[in-house]
């Protein structure tokens, strides 16, 4: 359940609106004197087995308890979600920003400090040695700042509590950890320290590298507000500048970012062995469109590869969606293309590198389109004469295909699919164009999601649903250009306040409502929006999303008009409309309504 859900449990709408509005039993509903405008004779109800409220009045409008707190009370949907936990006792996570310890930062800055001391000392000859011997120069060493760990798990401890921090602080910061048995110690020990760097260029966290054989090989900062991972691109402080001017190019390893800069390719980032996540090709996507990543070739992390690759694919496609607004005909560049270097059986960018620089040069230049890339290692052992396999394949692929943004390409991947399958392109379109059950599950907000975390943090947060409101915004946020459609609609179309919120952005800032989905976005919203963001659409051309954007439209008019309808019902069901008073033009008045909308539905291209 959702933060907005729990809350809406909680509340029950006559307590919420008795509070404001005297009312009076009538039936199935209560009625009163509508607080939004002026009336004599009550046009206003709650239907306590609906948990909504109406007013038939001059306002026709309704909605639920959240609805008549953010109405009745003046706020935004956040100060109304903020103020209502409060009053039902719902946790709320707090906010991003405010959980930032500045001191954290200087902790790591110090610790930083004192690793490049240690690995300087006599000490650190062993390290040096190591570093030595996998090719790592002393300018490189220096520039990215390496350090080592003392290895007995107190002297980092005791030096920076002498620098002034406390013992609580350097908890907090993650340096230091505390055990079991409440003692506490360092937390890296005798490993090389690689510091990393947030956008900013803050001292986030550091990669800590065993020298051993230890497990694990490396050991990272402690994940949280100061070091997420999943928002830092390793190098990215000292890369920006060169990304800009040569496209960027993606590594997984620390020491693959640190050989390509050393060896004088400096738009070379590291995203620290896991999938791109949406921050990290936003903050890529803002400085180029020129996007490669060295993929190692390991058989073993095929299957793995695949599906990191999926997910890149995904995110990259929505960012590019949201960046086509915006621009002139004269303006628009090509559309970005996420393209993929894959290094020899067995080697990594970085033996790539210093084995020959001029290689991974030509690999770079040479990279494939990523999808081509997928497409290829997908059909390797299918046999285009037999149907074994070939479901699997395309019930991977397509939906990739289908998250495309440039149509000429789309249809060259879906024709590119088609042939290696031996079926035609049309089989492909007319038997996988809708996603099926087990697609919309991997796509994200499923509630059998393994690693699952808690509801509030995690993007793919299980939430509530309604497809239909989610199919018109993804749809509005897919395709600027059925931008026009969007003005038959209200936020009151959208009974779930997560999809009225971001309709009532879309109205504000178009389909970028998504693009810098606020930290700061109001619970459920920004979880929604990153939900809607990797949802996948099958390909469509001009004429079919306008008739599928008209089509989701009318289903969302008939659906808002039956919720009037209904409640008008019980609103009649036990006093039937007085042929005297304002009921009957209250009736007419929503019957009136009805039709219009009919017939706009009817007219529709
Ligand atoms: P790799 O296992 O490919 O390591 O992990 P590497 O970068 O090539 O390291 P070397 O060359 O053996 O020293 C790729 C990246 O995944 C993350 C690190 O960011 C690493 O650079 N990783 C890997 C971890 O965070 N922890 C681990 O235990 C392993
Ligand atoms: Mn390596």
């Amino acid at each position: 359940m959702t933060v907005v859900d729990d809350i809406k449990a909680r509340l029950d709408i006559l307590e919420v609106v008795g509070q404001r509005v005297p009312l009076q039993r009538s039936g199935r509903s209560y009625k009163g004197n509508c607080p939004f405008h002026q009336e004599r004779t009550p046009s206003f109800h709650v239907f306590p087995e609906r948990q909504s409220w109406r007013c038939f009045g001059a306002c026709a409008t309704g909605g639920d308890a959240i609805g008549f707190v953010m109405r009745s009370e003046n706020l935004e949907f956040g100060e109304a979600i903020r103020e209502l936990a409060r009053r039902t006792g719902v946790q709320l996570q707090e906010r991003r920003e405010s959980r930032v310890d500045p001191t954290a930062y200087e902790i790591n800055e110090a610790a930083r400090a004192y690793f490049q001391r240690h690995l300087a000392s006599t000490q650190g000859a062993d390290a040096r040695a190591y570093m030595e011997g996998r090719g790592l120069d002393r300018a490189a060493a220096d520039a990215f700042q390496i350090g080592l760990a003392p290895s007995d798990g107190e002297s980092l401890r005791s030096h920076l509590i002498r620098e002034g921090f406390s013992a609580a602080q350097l908890v907090a910061a993650g340096v230091v950890r505390e055990g079991d048995d409440g003692r506490q110690r360092d937390l890296f020990r005798g490993r090389l320290m690689i510091p990393i760097r947030d956008s900013e260029g803050r001292l986030a966290g550091f990669g800590g590298r065993s020298l051993d054989d230890s497990e694990p090989k490396y050991l990272n900062s402690p994940q949280g507000e100061v070091f997420d991972k999943s928002r830092i691109l390793y190098a990215m402080d000292r890369a920006r500048d060169d990304i800009r001017k040569n496209g960027a190019v993606i590594v997984e390893g620390y020491m693959d970012a640190i050989a390509a800069h050393q060896a004088g390719f400096r738009n070379v980032v590291a995203s620290m062995g896991t999938a791109l996540t949406g921050p990290q090709v936003d903050a890529i996507r803002r400085m180029t469109s020129e996007v490669t990543m060295a993929l190692d070739q390991d058989a073993a992390g095929q299957q793995a590869t695949l599906r990191s690759l999926e997910s890149s694919w995904q995110i990259f496609q929505s960012g590019v969606a949201r960046q086509s607004r915006g621009t002139t005909v004269f303006q628009r560049r090509d559309n970005p293309e996420i393209k993929v270097a894959a290094m020899p059986p067995g080697q990594d960018p970085d033996e790539v590198i210093r084995r020959s620089p001029t290689e991974w040069s030509r690999l770079v230049d040479n990279a494939r389109p990523l999808l081509e890339f997928v497409i290829s290692a997908m059909t390797v052992g299918i046999d285009p004469d037999r149907p074994e396999g070939k479901d699997g394949v395309i019930r991977t692929v397509y939906p990739l295909i289908a998250a495309e943004q440039d149509g000429p390409r789309q249809d060259y991947y879906l024709q590119m699919l088609a042939q290696k399958l031996n079926v035609t392109r049309d089989f492909l379109i007319s038997n996988y164009s809708r996603p099926t059950v087990a697609q919309r599950q991997r796509t994200g907000q499923t509630k059998q999601q393994p690693e699952q975390q808690t509801a509030e943090t995690s993007p793919f947060a299980k939430l509530e649903h309604d497809p239909v409101e989610e199919y018109c915004l993804t749809l509005l946020m897919r395709y600027p250009d059925l931008s026009e459609y969007a003005e038959t609609l209200t936020a009151e179309h959208f009974w779930r306040h997560e999809n009225r919120e971001i309709f009532t952005g879309y109205l504000s800032c178009g389909e970028e409502v998504a693009e810098d989905a606020p930290d700061n976005a109001p619970p459920g919203v920004q979880e929604q929006l990153e939900a809607l963001r990797r949802k996948s659409l099958h390909p469509m051309d001009f004429i079919k999303r306008r008739r599928a954007m008209a089509d989701v439209i009318t289903q969302l008019e008939k659906r808002s008009l039956r919720r009037l309808k209904t409640e008008e019902q019980i609103r009649f069901s036990e006093s039937p409309p007085d042929l005297d008073t304002e009921d009957l033009q209250d009736t007419v008045a929503v019957n009136q309504r009805m039709k219009e909308a009919e017939n706009r539905s009817r007219n529709r291209p």
